[in-house]
């Protein structure tokens, strides 16, 4: 007889997740909730100290390690060091994206294209290729973070919009192929969320929250801890007929 679960239960009780891209704003919210649930965490961030001080901030066994997905023997090293801790891997998260410059296509420098496009979408292929062949002894679930402009576009941020069109397609192809291994593969495409990356456009958080919070139909911005509860719901056990689908966090932004 299976135990009745109960809202308090942890879901991720037994399993190893990654988060890439976990020093701050989103990712650390996932990170910090994917430890509430009783998951062993690997944050894993460019910023190494910020990723470090979050795992010993949250505990559980989690470690704090350097990655930066853009390099394939860094992904390489982050997932032999997770085989060698954990010998296992049953959650990825991939919530990178450079900073977002402004521009038009006409307007934008091709480098700069470049590394956002490398930052946003090929590490996300980088990563995932040498993290499923550790998942998949397993299974487990991947959970690309993408954004409302994966639905609908904005302007003057070209790269952003078809960086996270392309995530949330990437997960819908690799649900396909992974789905004999056991491997869910969803995107979650949260709107305008109240993290330092709003700071680039905005003075402070309340301001961001007036300019853009209209835009919703909540008619606020939402919080880091919203999408993190939606991640957490991706990676348990709950969403175990949940795969290749895009989950909208995005306070109805996109419905108009
Ligand atoms: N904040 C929002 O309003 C919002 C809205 C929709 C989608 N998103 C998406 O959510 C995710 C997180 O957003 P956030 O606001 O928390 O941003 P953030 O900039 O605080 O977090 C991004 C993290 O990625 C890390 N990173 C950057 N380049 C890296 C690399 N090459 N290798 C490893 N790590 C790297 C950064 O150090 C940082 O910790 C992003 O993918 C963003 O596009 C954010």
């Amino acid at each position: 007889m299976t135990a009745t679960p109960t809202a308090s239960s942890p879901r991720l009780s037994g399993k190893v997740v990654l988060v890439a891209g976990a020093a701050s704003g989103i990712g650390a919210a996932i990170a910090r909730r994917c430890a509430v649930e009783a998951a062993r965490v690997v944050c894993a961030d460019l910023d190494e100290p910020a990723a470090r001080t979050l795992a010993a901030g949250i505990g559980n066994d989690a470690a704090g390690w350097h990655c930066d997905v853009t390099s394939t023997t860094s992904a390489q090293d982050l997932v032999r060091n997770i085989r060698d801790r954990f010998g296992r891997l049953d959650g990825f998260v991939y919530n990178v994206a450079a900073p977002s410059h402004d521009g038009t296509v006409v307007e934008f420098d091709e480098a700069r294209f470049r590394y956002e496009l490398d930052c946003g979408l090929t590490g996300a292929f980088i990563v995932s290729k040498h993290a499923i062949p550790l998942m998949a002894a397993s299974g487990g679930s991947i959970v690309f973070i993408a954004s409302q402009f994966a639905h609908v576009a904005v302007g003057r941020s070209p790269v952003y919009c078809a960086m996270k069109a392309g995530l949330v397609h990437l997960a819908k192809a690799m649900a396909i192929d992974h789905a004999p291994d056991n491997i869910r593969v969803n995107s979650l495409s949260p709107g305008a969320i109240a993290t330092n990356r709003l700071l680039a456009r905005h003075a402070d958080l309340d301001a961001a929250n007036a300019a853009l919070g209209p835009a919703h139909l909540t008619g606020r911005i939402g919080q880091p801890a919203e999408v993190a509860a939606a991640a957490a719901f991706l990676l348990s056990d709950d969403a175990s007929f949940v795969t290749g689908t895009d989950l909208l966090v995005d306070g109805g932004y996109a419905t108009r």
